[in-house]
């Protein structure tokens, strides 16, 4: 892959720091987004990589965040729509504005960023746009109503970019990780080496983005092999 611009939201911990270094490892440019200030300054300094501090809920948050891509690299090739929170309640007990409150993350957050970059991908006639998804977009379980659903959204609505954008060049992407153990609502300590690490899908995101641009892979599951083996 030729040096590419990257804006990966949510990039300070977890998955996206992950991308965020990877992507500095490959010589890629990036910017990433997060709320914690610490955060943000500590990946920068040992990536190289430029921190924003944008919450992607907020509009007027998502358009600093692409007028700093534009400012600091010209433009923006790939985005990286990471950013995600979740909340857990069973249905009869559900706290209706912590859900609003995450759909405002994880689903509409991610509609306004894209909407503000799909026309500067369109404009250069190509990039690519991987979303992040999970497993639990995939299958309901208990507990899930809110998380779930935002993310058989994340689902639906990479299929309607997908079937928008592949005319102009540019693929849309749709990651669909099992359990990573990141520090993911509070869990922090989780070292089991059968089970999924940030690292893991950081490197999935970073081969498909590496085939030949006439290759697309519209959803992409991502399990552990050998999750039986339970810490
Ligand atoms: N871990 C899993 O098992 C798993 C499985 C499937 C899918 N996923 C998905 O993968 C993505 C990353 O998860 P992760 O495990 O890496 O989570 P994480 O370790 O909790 O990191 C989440 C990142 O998103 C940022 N973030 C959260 N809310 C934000 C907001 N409103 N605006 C901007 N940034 C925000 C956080 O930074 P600040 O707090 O500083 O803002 C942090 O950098 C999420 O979309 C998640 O749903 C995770």
């Amino acid at each position: 892959m030729q040096i590419q611009r990257f804006l990966v939201t949510g990039g300070s911990q977890g998955i996206g720091a992950a991308v965020v270094t990877q992507a500095r490892q490959a010589g890629h440019q990036v910017v990433f987004t997060g709320r914690n200030d610490a955060q943000l300054e500590a990946l920068a300094t040992v990536t190289g990589a430029h921190g924003v501090k944008a919450d992607v809920s907020i509009d007027a948050d998502n358009a600093r965040t692409v007028a700093t891509c534009t400012s600091v690299m010209g433009g923006i090739d790939v985005l990286i729509n990471n950013a995600g929170t979740g909340y857990a309640a069973e249905i009869g007990a559900l706290e209706i504005d912590k859900m609003r409150q995450l759909f405002g993350i994880n689903v509409f957050g991610m509609v306004d960023l894209t909407n503000r970059v799909v026309p500067l991908m369109k404009a250069q006639a190509g990039g690519d746009i991987v979303n992040l998804a999970s497993t639990s977009g995939m299958k309901g379980a208990k507990g899930g109503t809110a998380y779930a659903a935002s993310k058989w959204a994340v689902r639906g609505m990479s299929q309607c970019w997908q079937a928008e954008l592949r005319p102009h060049g540019i693929r849309v992407v749709c990651i669909c990780p099992s359990e990573v153990q990141t520090n993911w609502m509070g869990r922090t300590g989780r070292n089991n080496p059968n089970k999924l690490y940030a690292e893991d899908i950081a490197a999935t995101i970073m081969a498909g983005l590496n085939l030949p641009r006439r290759v697309l892979w519209p959803e992409v599951a991502v399990f552990a092999n050998n999750p039986w083996k339970e810490d």
